[in-house]
């Protein structure tokens, strides 16, 4: 009999978790949090995060073999793996300000781990860490003065948020680095023996502790790579009079490129393409490797520089100014299927717009309009620290209004700003819309949803990213 703890009950533990307990019946799984809203959430029929799929499989194991709870000590002294899958964000203050993951959240972790420990443990790293994270962390560990026994491996995550459980039911691999040595090699089989439950023994992918750490940011690293590549083109397209469409689909036919993560947009949010991309470019700068560190910094200045794309042409197609004039935001999420805003790019484009005095209105189907108030007023950064994840009430912001239906954000607007691809996005009344905004009508479509032709048939005056104009 296996019991497994779960230090942190966020998008990646509380799902991940679930999952393990759905697929391995006899093993017991407890999900630790410090922060008591998150865990009652999870107790409770409204989870705290929404993911397609997640309740159905929370509601099959919960009480029996799968349990939410905030007694993190008992739970983690009981357990015979313990994973931890706490928030690794960028620092804010310090050596490494704004580059430099902040381990502080790990590093409690790790010392409570070894404070309540009495019986040998598997600690797996599922947090997203800078290499050589494992190191550190079994240097804490064994400095515990009770003899026990703890192996660390690195299990890195690779779901994306919006299909998490699909992406659990089948993963493209499973990857578990630990030390090369005999008792390395047994905890690395226990923890590929409760993943064999379901994923295929081939698709399970082992290497030393290093490899696994490093092969986390670096697969970010590549998907981040690939959607700034594209958006480079976007811009190439808008200049030429080519569609980024057309040219992505023909890119992506060359069986070596493949079609997917080639879609053009207003730029890549979400909380780890970002911050694990700074992570990498920190080890690279610490590493005397300044050439490198600059190549993957490029990634995200092509990134803000999309952002900020979006947001000019916003402006200088409304005559150069959108002061007073009223901007309908339809999605605020970072990507469909979600309601997290960590880094969505809607926040830049808000704040610019803002920034030239328009009034918004916004529409999100499953973003609070506190969340959106809070991620209006906060900081670069300060976002990934426990005190963001209770809720707070926002001050409200003068120029912002939130609103439930995009009918609602879109009367009387000037433009309409599509930040998020939402389905229910494609298949709006645009002739509805057109005749209660006011003239002429601008759509910003910077998530290619909108068909073009239609909407300027209707009359409206409409930008896509990367497309002819
Ligand atoms: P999250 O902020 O949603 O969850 C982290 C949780 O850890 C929070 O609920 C927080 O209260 C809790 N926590 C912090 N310190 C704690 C402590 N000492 N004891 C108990 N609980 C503590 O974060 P997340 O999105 O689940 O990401 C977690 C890690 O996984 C990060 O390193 C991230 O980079 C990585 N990751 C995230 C995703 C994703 O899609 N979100 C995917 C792959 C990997
Ligand atoms: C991403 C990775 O896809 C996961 O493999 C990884 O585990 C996770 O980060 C993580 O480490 O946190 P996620 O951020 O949840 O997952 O979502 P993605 O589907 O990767 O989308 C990220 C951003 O890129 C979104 O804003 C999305 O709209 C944008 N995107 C994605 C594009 O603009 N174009 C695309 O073609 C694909």
């Amino acid at each position: 009999m296996v019991k497994i703890c779960c230090i942190g009950a966020g998008y990646v533990g509380g799902p991940t978790m679930a999952v393990i307990a759905l697929k391995c019946p006899e093993i017991t799984v407890s999900v630790v949090d410090i922060s008591q809203s998150r865990i009652s959430a999870w107790n409770s029929d409204h989870l705290p995060i929404y993911e397609p799929g997640l309740d159905d499989v929370v509601k099959k194991c919960r009480g029996k073999n799968l349990f939410f709870s905030t007694d993190v000590e008992k739970h983690v002294a009981e357990a015979d793996i313990v994973f931890v899958s706490v928030n690794t964000p960028t620092k804010t203050q310090g050596l490494g300000a704004g580059k430099a993951a902040d381990l502080t959240y790990w590093e409690s972790a790790a010392r409570m781990i070894a404070d309540v420990s009495t019986s040998n443990k598997i600690v797996v790293e599922k947090s997203t860490v800078p290499v050589k994270t494992a190191e550190a962390i079994e240097r804490i560990l064994t400095h515990n003065r009770k003899g026990i026994n703890f192996q660390i491996l690195s299990n890195p995550e690779f779901l994306a948020e919006g299909t998490a459980i699909q992406d659990l039911f089948k993963p493209d691999r499973v990857l578990i680095g630990g030390r090369e040595t005999p008792e390395g090699a047994k905890a690395i089989k226990a923890l590929k023996d409760v993943y064999a439950h379901w994923v295929p023994v081939d698709r399970i992918i082992c290497t030393n502790l290093w490899s696994a750490e490093l092969s986390k940011l670096a697969a970010n690293a590549f998907l981040a790579q690939r959607i700034s590549s594209v958006n480079a083109m976007s811009a190439i397209c808008e200049a030429t009079g080519a569609d980024v469409s057309e040219v992505s689909h023909s890119v992506g036919y060359d069986s070596r490129i493949g079609p997917k993560f080639l879609n053009a947009s207003v730029g890549f949010g979400g909380s780890c393409f970002q911050k694990d991309i700074l992570n990498l470019v920190y080890i690279c700068e610490c590493s005397g490797l300044p050439e490198v560190a600059n190549y993957w910094k490029q990634v995200i200045k092509v990134n803000d520089y999309q952002k900020s794309r979006f947001v000019n042409r916003v402006v200088s197609s409304m005559f150069n100014t959108v002061s007073g004039k009223k901007i309908a935001i339809l999605g605020f999420a970072f990507k469909k299927d979600t309601g997290d805003t960590r880094e969505t790019p809607a926040i830049d484009v808000c704040k610019g717009l803002l920034g030239d005095k328009a009034r918004l209105s916004i529409y999100d189907p499953q973003v609070s309009g506190d969340q959106i108030l809070r991620d209006l007023s906060m900081k670069k950064f300060d976002w990934d620290h426990p005190v963001h994840l209770q809720p707070s009430s926002p001050n409200s912001i003068k120029q912002v209004s939130v609103v439930w239906d995009a009918y609602e954000a879109t009367k009387d607007a000037h433009g309409i700003c599509i930040l998020t691809e939402w389905g229910e996005f494609k298949s709006l009344d645009f002739k509805k819309i057109y005749d209660s905004m006011q003239k002429p009508a601008f759509i910003f479509d910077g998530r290619n949803v909108v068909d073009v032709e239609k909407a300027r048939k209707i009359g409206f005056i409409v930008y896509s990213i990367g497309k002819p104009l």
